[in-house]
């Protein structure tokens, strides 16, 4: 099946009672059982959910994987994946990462014993010199947020293969339409569903896709243990922004490049960080790994004045200054106060995110009002 196909079919049946083509929302903390023990499949509320059970499969189709368990946010996703881990194993994980990840790794994991290192994984040479016998995982993001840096998932995961590491790739940025981490050889891909999956900024939640079954069952009992479920309506609401992902994406990325192509020609900007540009350090590996360049972008303008950055910021009319990706409406976000604010500065300046980086997320908009808007704040 392809990727179009998939998304609006993959593991959604019409429903069994009713023949309702779009998946019900199974609103209920638990189910009644003929005798104890004696029941459909179904128990308790956070164990299984037959909405949840349908968004996991879809999810995991999308992504080529054989299962798919989802969690409260993206970040429960991640705490998932640490919980697989004991103190005194060690994590290698990119330098160039969503501050929250960053903030659970190093202010509550290292805090229990996990021991993190991190690195420069743009450059795979960087990795080999830093495992040592108790490396258990190595995280990436690519592309990164916010740098739009790349890393050759195949490369790294040649690596951990032969090592015995596990690779776990957050690919919020791509999503499934743009790239398949399990296809070139990572073990776990990890999703914020908040951003372009779910795609409408109404919804909360994180995805782990992966194809080891010892492993899923593992992150299935976290699931349950610890109780971060999505609701019924939330993935819902995700299973129906699924059905426009690949329609969606393709505007994004349409989008995406004009602005790039725009800010690139434009005499106050100084560097633009967009996979799809020429110039950009990761383009080819880019090409290679991914099937277009995303929605996602960064800029700094000329003299690096924050005034004059904040500026810009706040005379948008048709972006919005918001945390947050992947919507279909175009956000403006201030990463060093906002998404990466819980990273020290000194992390921050010492991995490149300057204080006066904007990033923005290109919506599906007209784009044409997108760059007049652009045209206009810069001015
Ligand atoms: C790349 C990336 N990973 C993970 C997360 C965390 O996801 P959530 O906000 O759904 O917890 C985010 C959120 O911005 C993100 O951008």
């Amino acid at each position: 099946m392809k990727f179009a196909t998939k998304a609006i079919h993959a593991g959604i049946e019409p429903d069994p009672t009713t023949g309702a083509i779009m998946t019900p929302i199974y609103q209920t903390s638990t189910y009644v059982q003929e005798s104890p023990g004696k029941h459909k499949g179904y128990e308790y509320a956070r164990t299984q959910n037959p909405t949840r059970t349908v968004l996991q499969n879809n999810l995991a189709a999308l992504e080529n994987g054989k299962h798919g368990i989802c969690y409260a946010s993206g970040l429960g996703a991640t705490d998932a994946i640490l919980k697989l881990f004991k103190p005194g194993d060690e994590i290698i994980a990119s330098n160039d990462l969503y501050g929250g990840t960053y903030r659970i790794m190093v202010r509550v994991f290292q805090e229990f014993g996990l021991i993190f290192r991190f690195v420069d994984l743009s450059n795979p040479a960087n990795l080999e010199p830093v495992i040592t016998a108790t490396t258990k995982m190595v995280w990436i993001e690519t592309p990164t947020n916010p740098l739009l840096r790349l890393v050759d998932i195949a490369a790294i995961s040649a690596i951990t293969k032969e090592r015995g590491i596990k690779l776990v790739v957050d690919n919020t940025f791509a999503s499934p339409y743009l790239q398949n981490p399990l296809d070139l050889g990572a073990d776990i891909v990890m999703h914020s569903v908040t951003k372009y999956l779910g795609g409408h900024s109404d919804t909360v939640m994180g995805a782990i896709i992966l194809n080891d079954d010892e492993t899923a069952e593992q992150l299935a009992f976290i699931q349950n243990a610890c109780g971060a479920v999505p609701g019924p309506q939330d993935c819902f609401l995700v299973l129906r922004g699924i059905k426009t992902l690949h329609v969606r994406m393709q505007r994004h990325c349409e989008n995406a490049m004009k602005v790039a192509h725009y800010l690139q020609q434009h005499p106050k900007i100084s560097q633009v960080y967009y996979p799809g540009l020429e110039s950009h350090a990761g383009h080819v590996l880019a090409k290679k790994q991914m099937r277009d360049f995303g929605g996602m972008l960064s800029f700094e303008l000329k003299g690096d004045s924050m005034p004059e950055a904040i500026r810009v910021m706040e005379s948008f009319s048709v972006f919005s200054l918001g945390e947050s990706l992947g919507g279909v409406e175009s956000l403006c976000t201030h990463p060093a106060s906002m998404t990466h604010a819980s990273i020290p500065k000194e992390a921050r300046l010492k991995n490149g995110l300057k204080d006066t980086l904007i990033r923005l997320s290109v919506g599906i908009e007209d784009v044409d009002d997108l760059i007049q808007d652009l045209a206009q704040a810069i001015a």
